[in-house]
C-alpha cells in the first residue's frame, strides 16, 4: 500500500519548499520530492536559488565588491591599504559555507513542519480513485505515493547553445561560473543579461579582462531605457566591454582555453580568445521525465506547463508553479505561487498582483524596478508623468560614497497612481521594497510624497522622485 498524501510537491526549489510549509501550516499532510545532489553526492534541499543561484552569487557580489573597495575606493575614507591579497579557495569555501547553512535550514523547516522529504526523481505515473501516483526513484530503489493534490515546482536548468559542450571548467554555466577555482585572465560572457551582468562583475572585479558578447543589439531591453542608458555608462566605465548585436559562430574549446569567433554589429569577422567562458543565454523549465503524458498534460512548444492567472493546470488538483511555469523567473516570484496554491487547495482566495513583483540585478550600483517602464507606456499610449532624482544630491549617498544613479518614478497623468519605479542604487534591491508596496496598495506619488522618511536615508530620494513628478522635488 503507498503512504497517502494531501499533498505532494515535485521540486524543493524556493516555489516548491515554500508551497510545502505554507501547505503544512494550513494543516495538510504533506510531502516534498527532490532530487538535488552537492558535488560532493550529498542530498540537498533549496533547488537552483540556493545551491547555484541567488544565494551563492550574492555571496560571491558581496566578496568581490569588499575586495574591490580594499583594492582602493577606501582611499577616499582616508583609508589606505597596503598588501591586499586575494584567496579565492577562502572566497569559495564561505560561499559554499552560506549555501549549507541555507540549504540545512530548510531541513530544519521540513521537520519543524512535518513535511516528508522524498529524495529521488519524481514522475506522475497514473491517477487512481482520485489521487495521483508518484513515482520517486532514488538511491534506495522506487516508491509510489499518492496525493490529490500534486504541486509541479521543477524549475529550470541553463540553456545552452547547440553544439557547444559546458563542461562547467573551461565552458560553464552559472554551475561552473560560481566555482572557478582562480581568477581567469581573459574571461568571455555570451549574453549580457542577468547572470552574465552579476558574475561578469564578480569576475571582473576579482582582475579578469572580462568581454560579454550580446546578440540584441539594445543593452538591457527589459529595463527602463534610461536605466539601460545609465547602467551602460557605468558598467563600462568600471571595465566590462560589452559588444552588442553580436552573431557567435563556432566555438572552439580546449583544455587550456576557448576561441569564439563572432560577426559584430556592422557584420565584421572577430575572434575573442579567452581562459573561460560563461555561456548565460537564458534558462529553460525543466518537464521532462516528468511523466506528465501519463496524465494528460503537454508542455507547450518552450517546455513550460501551461498554467492559469493562479497556478491550476487543466487537471483538477494539479498545479504548477516557479520557473516552469510563464512569467519572469525569480525565485520571490515562484515563492508567491507556491503560497497562493497552497491556500487555493484550503478553499481560500488568494491572488498575486504579477505587475507588482519587483526585478532586481545585483551588480554595483545595483538596478531595480517594479511595475512599468517609460517605453511600455508610451506603446500602451497611456498618458503619465515623470519624475527623476539622483542620488549625488542626497546626503547619506554621499557620505556612503554610494553617489551613482537615481530614482525615476511614473506615475498616471491624470489619476497620479504610480505605475513604475525605477532604480539604480548601491541598495537599490532594498529600496524597491517601498515602491512594491506602495503599487501593491494602488498609492499614488503623492501618496509617497506625503509619508514622512528618515533623513538622512537612500529612502528619501523615493520621495524626492514623487515630488518630481510634480516638478516639486525639494534638494535639487
Ligand atoms: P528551482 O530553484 O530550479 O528548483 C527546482 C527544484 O526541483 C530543483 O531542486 C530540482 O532538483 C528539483 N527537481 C526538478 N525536477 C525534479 C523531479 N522530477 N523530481 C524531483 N526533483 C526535481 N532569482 C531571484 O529572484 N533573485 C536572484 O538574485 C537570483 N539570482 C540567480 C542567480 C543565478 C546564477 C541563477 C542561475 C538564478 C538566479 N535567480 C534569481 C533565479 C532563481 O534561482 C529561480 O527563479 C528560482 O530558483 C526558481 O525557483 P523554482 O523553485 O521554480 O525552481
Ligand atoms: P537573461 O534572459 O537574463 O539574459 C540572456 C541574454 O543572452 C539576453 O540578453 C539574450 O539576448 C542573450 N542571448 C541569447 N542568446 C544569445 C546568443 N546566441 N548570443 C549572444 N547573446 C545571446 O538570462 P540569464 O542571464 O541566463 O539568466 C536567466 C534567468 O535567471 C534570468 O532571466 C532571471 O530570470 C534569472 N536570474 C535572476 C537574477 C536576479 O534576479 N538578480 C540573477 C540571475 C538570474
Amino acid at each position: 500500500m503507498s503512504e497517502r498524501y494531501d499533498v505532494i510537491v515535485i521540486g524543493a526549489g524556493p516555489a516548491g519548499y515554500v508551497a510545502a510549509i505554507r501547505a503544512a501550516q494550513l494543516g495538510f499532510k504533506v510531502a516534498c520530492v527532490e532530487k538535488w545532489k552537492t558535488p560532493d553526492g550529498k542530498p540537498a534541499l533549496g533547488g537552483t536559488c540556493l545551491n547555484v543561484g541567488c544565494i551563492p552569487s550574492k555571496a560571491l557580489l558581496a566578496s568581490s565588491e569588499e575586495y574591490e573597495k580594499a583594492l582602493g575606493h577606501l582611499g577616499e575614507h582616508g583609508i589606505d591599504i597596503d598588501g591586499v591579497r586575494l584567496d579565492v579557495g577562502r572566497m569559495l569555501a564561505r560561499k559554499d559555507g552560506i549555501v549549507a547553512k541555507m540549504t540545512k535550514g530548510i531541513e530544519f523547516l521540513f521537520r519543524k513542519n512535518k513535511i516528508a522529504w522524498l529524495k529521488g526523481h519524481g514522475r506522475f505515473a497514473g491517477q487512481a480513485d482520485g489521487h495521483y501516483r508518484i513515482e520517486v526513484v532514488g538511491d534506495e530503489g522506487t516508491e509510489v505515493s499518492e496525493a490529490r493534490n500534486v504541486i509541479v515546482a521543477t524549475g529550470s536548468r541553463a540553456r545552452h547553445l547547440p553544439g557547444v559542450a559546458v563542461d562547467n571548467v573551461v565552458v560553464c554555466d552559472n554551475e561552473g561560473a560560481l566555482a572557478f577555482p582562480g581568477v581567469p585572465q581573459r574571461l568571455g560572457v555570451i549574453g549580457a543579461g542577468v547572470i552574465g551582468l552579476e558574475l561578469g562583475s564578480v569576475w571582473r572585479r576579482l582582475g579578469a579582462q572580462v568581454t560579454v558578447l550580446e546578440a540584441m543589439p539594445g543593452f538591457l531591453a527589459a529595463c527602463d531605457e534610461a536605466v539601460a542608458k545609465e547602467c551602460w555608462r557605468l558598467f563600462t566605465r568600471q571595465g566590462l566591454d560589452i559588444r552588442l548585436g553580436v552573431r557567435i559562430g563556432e566555438i572552439a574549446a580546449r583544455p587550456d582555453g576557448v576561441s569564439v569567433p563572432y560577426t559584430d554589429a556592422q557584420g565584421q569577422s572577430h575572434v575573442l580568445e579567452v581562459d573561460r567562458l560563461i555561456v548565460s543565454v537564458g534558462r529553460v523549465p525543466n518537464t521532462e521525465g516528468l511523466g506528465l503524458e501519463s496524465v494528460g498534460i503537454a508542455p507547450d512548444a518552450r517546455g513550460f506547463i501551461e498554467v492559469d492567472e493562479r497556478c491550476r493546470t487543466r487537471l483538477p488538483g494539479v498545479y504548477a508553479i516557479g520557473d516552469v511555469v510563464r512569467g519572469p523567473m525569480l525565485a520571490h516570484k515562484g515563492e508567491d505561487e507556491g503560497v497562493m496554491v497552497a491556500e487555493l487547495i484550503a478553499g481560500q482566495q488568494p491572488h498575486i498582483d504579477y505587475n507588482c513583483i519587483p526585478w532586481v540585478i545585483y551588480t554595483s550600483p545595483e538596478i531595480a524596478w517594479v511595475g512599468r517602464t517609460e517605453q511600455q507606456l508610451r506603446a500602451e499610449g497611456r498618458e503619465y508623468r515623470a519624475g527623476q532624482f539622483p542620488f549625488a544630491a542626497n546626503g547619506r549617498a554621499l557620505g556612503m560614497q554610494a553617489a551613482d544613479g537615481f530614482v525615476k518614478i511614473l506615475a498616471d497623468a491624470k489619476t497620479d497612481e504610480v505605475l513604475g519605479v525605477h532604480i539604480i542604487a548601491a541598495t537599490a534591491s532594498d529600496l524597491i521594497a517601498e515602491a512594491a508596496v506602495a503599487m501593491e496598495f494602488k498609492a499614488s506619488a503623492e501618496d509617497i510624497a506625503r509619508v514622512c522618511h528618515p533623513h538622512p536615508s537612500m529612502s528619501e530620494v523615493i520621495r524626492e522622485a514623487a515630488l518630481a513628478t510634480d516638478r516639486r522635488a525639494l534638494n535639487l
